[in-house]
Order: structure tokens, then sequence, then C-alpha cells
């Protein structure tokens, strides 16, 4: 006999939420059929996305490993202890939460370490690259502390760091702020450490969108530079959503757990532990070396390709995995040049680039990303074939010729995602 209250319960997915299961599938079928250049996205392992519809969810658990408020944590304990763990040997670092439920809750528990309310801080201005959640004014930390920026050089759009040593002598921040999520070059973390220690700041380096750059050796590490550093595993990293804070610091360590949990957060995500611990763990392996190599190589051709082509690239190239274009260089705006790449089912986002106008409406810049096309398996010759694919859906937009080029476009962009599936099963 049927008992009534678990009527659904054993049902899958398609069989309980038709509307659900729907979404889903085009979700999926979107993902395959697109080429996703969205620089903050990627592509999980299969098995990272088994943990994350695992069983492992259902489980309610407080604290830290070995010391937690309820019972049955001990399979937890040992998944926490792995993703600790493997963390600490990919950034060779002492200390690591790999707790945190974003990037955002990341930085807010290092502000709870090490802050207070009316505090100066001091990180990179959003229009050059950096993030919200290091202060800026619809965010919490541009509520609670007073919210200072430093900027790009003009000319070459690199950070200035002259300008921004004097900025911090001038401001004396208890906390300067580094990384963003549209800085397409190198960070020089060893000069910006140094400006910390000169003006008795703490050094916070916020490498969300690298970690898997640093990872893989293509990026220069923030230790010993940093005080504190704090990403999400997202990005290229290739994990789940969630964050990760790591620091040398043995004294704050106990005051670190504390500001995680109770500070800013209640219970874990288990199942998002569980993944977090295996892409460490990919990450330890040599073929994510290679990876983050061909992250950096796709991105150099990819920004070549549209130089070649006649569209500006912000600071001149890339160091990364994030390609900054100027489409003032073609007389649009970035909202122009997303649509036009969409219908060629290319997927990116319009981003305010150095200088670039306050309303979103109006900017001018285009963030792309390689990673996730990276994880696809696409290379040098297939980056070209889409930078000139890219290039002509823009010049054709810019004059007015759009539908003669899109169908080619779209294509071509078939060929690619048939080409590279995103999952072989
Ligand atoms: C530099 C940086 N920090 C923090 C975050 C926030 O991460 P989340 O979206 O997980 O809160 C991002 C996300 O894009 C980011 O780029």
């Amino acid at each position: 006999m049927t008992d009534q209250t678990h009527i659904h319960f054993d049902a899958s997915v398609h069989e309980s939420d038709p509307l659900i299961a729907r979404a889903l599938d085009d979700e999926r079928r979107r993902q395959q059929n697109q080429i996703e250049l969205i620089a903050s996205e990627n592509i999980v392992s299969r098995a990272v996305l088994d943990a994350l519809g695992h069983e492992m969810t259902n489980k309610t658990l407080e604290g830290y490993p070995g010391n937690r408020f309820h019972g049955g944590g001990e399979f937890v304990d040992v998944v926490e202890q792995a993703a600790i763990d493997r963390a600490k040997q990919l950034f060779n670092v002492g200390y690591v939460n790999v707790q945190p439920h974003s990037g955002t809750q990341a930085n807010l528990a290092v502000f709870f370490l090490l802050v207070k309310p009316g505090d100066k801080i001091l990180s990179l201005d959003l229009a050059a690259g950096g993030h919200l959640s290091h202060g800026m004014k619809g965010n919490l930390s541009g509520r609670w502390f007073e919210s200072h920026n430093y900027n790009v050089n003009p000319q070459s759009e690199v950070i200035d760091y002259n300008e921004l040593e004097r900025v911090a002598e001038d401001i004396r921040p208890k906390l300067l702020i580094t990384g963003g999520s549209a800085y397409p070059r190198e960070l020089d973390f060893e000069r910006m450490g140094k400006i910390a220690k000169k003006v008795g700041a703490w050094f916070l380096v916020d490498m969300a969108h690298i970690a898997g750059l640093v990872a893989g050796g293509v990026h220069p590490s923030p230790f010993p530079h940093a005080d504190i550093v704090t990403c999400t595993t997202t990005k290229t990293l290739r994990g789940p959503r969630g964050g990760l804070i790591l620091t040398n610091n043995e004294d704050w360590y106990k005051k670190l757990q504390a500001a995680v949990f109770p500070g800013v957060q209640g219970s874990l995500h288990t199942q998002v532990l569980a993944a977090k611990a295996i892409c460490l763990g990919e990450a330890l392996r040599d073929d994510f070396k290679a990876y983050a190599r061909q992250v950096q190589i796709n991105a150099r051709v990819l920004a070549a390709t549209l130089i070649e082509r006649g569209i500006r690239i912000v600071s001149g190239g890339t160091d990364t995995h994030i390609v900054l274009l100027d489409l003032s260089s073609k007389g649009l705006i970035g909202k122009q040049a997303e649509v036009v790449l969409a219908r060629a089912n290319i997927t990116s986002n319009k981003n305010p680039i150095p200088n670039d106008s306050p309303r979103p409406a109006e900017w001018v810049g285009m963030r792309l990303g390689v990673a996730a096309a990276t994880t696809r398996g696409l290379k040098e010759p297939e980056f070209l074939t889409l930078g000139h694919v890219i290039a002509d859906l823009i010049d054709a937009e810019a004059e007015g010729r759009a539908d003669e080029v899109v169908p080619g476009a779209r294509a071509a962009v078939a060929r690619l995602t048939e080409a590279f599936p995103v999952y072989a099963n």
C-alpha cells in the first residue's frame, strides 16, 4: 500500500515536477549548445556534480571536524578534513577554512575578523575590475566601513602602484584589499604587501577569479605577501559554488573559525564541502596544471585575434583568463555586443571598463573569459576561430548588417559545440 505522505518521495524530478525538470533539461541543453564566455563560469567534473546531488545534503552540522554541535558528523568530518588538507597542500598555506558558502561570505568573515564598523578599507575601483563585496556602497561592506578605492593608470590600464601607495599613505586604511572580477593583468602581490605593511594595514587578497591559475602555477601566489586570502571554488578553480579562506597567521586561526561560524554563517553546506574536496583534489593533479596553462594561452589567442581585428582590448592584452573589450572602438556599447553574440550562441556579459559610464546601460565594456570553453577542450585553433566569429559579429552589428552574419556565426559555433561536448555522457 502506498503511504500518502511518501507519494512523491522516490519519484525522479521528471516524474514529480515537470516544470522544474523541463527547466533543468533546457539548461543542460543550453550549456551544450552555447559557448560560455562569462568569465566567472566553468564546467565542473562529473565527480563534483555527483557530490552536489548526494544524500550528504541531508546532514545538518555546525562547528568544525571533531567538534560538532550535532551527532552523526563522522563522514562529513572526513570530507571537511580532506578539503582542508588539500587546500593547504594546493596553496602551500598553514590554515584554511573551507566553510564559506560563497566568496562574498568569505570576505564578510574576514571583515568580521579584522575590521570594525567605521574602519577604513581600501580596494580596487569597481570599474577598474574590483568586486562589489570590497566596499561598494550597495553592499554591506560599503555601508559598514569607510570605503576608499585605488585605480588603474589611465594610459596603461594596469594598477598604478605608485598612486596606490600615495592613496594608502593618505588614507591609512585598516585593510588593503586587492583582487576583482574584471582585472585581466597579473597582480603584484609583493608590491602591495609592502605598501600594506608600510601604512599599517592588513593585506587581503581576494583571488576568486584567479585561484585556479594560482593553483596551476601560471599566476604568482599571494603568499607570503598576503595576511589573508579569500577565493571562490567556482571560476578558474572549477569547483562548486562556495568560498575558502586561507592564512598563515596561527594567532588568527581560532578567531577565523569563529568569524565564519557563528560570526557570519550557521550550518554547513555539507554536500558542497564534499564537492570542494573533490575539486581541490583535482586541482592537485598534473592535468590541472596543463589546464591552467591552456587557459592562459587561449585567453592570449583570443585577445590577439580581437586586437588584430581592430577591437581595443583593455590594458592591451591579458595575463589571466579574462579579456576585456572596449566596444567604443567599434562605436558600440557592451549590451549591443552581448546581444549579437547571444544570437550566435556565445554567452558573455557587458561590463564596465576603466573610466566607463556609471550607468550599466551605457557601459562600453564587455568581459570575456575562457575558463569554461577551455574545460570543454577548446585550444588555440578553436579560439582563433572563435575570435574571428566574435569580431565578425561585432563588425556586423556596428555596420547594421548583423542579420546577414548571425546564421554563419551560429553554424560556426554549432560546429565547435558538437565537436566539444560538455559531458561525454
Ligand atoms: C573577486 C570576487 N570576489 C568575490 C566574489 C563573490 O563570490 P560569490 O558570488 O560566490 O559571492 C566574486 C564573484 O564574482 C569575485 O569575482
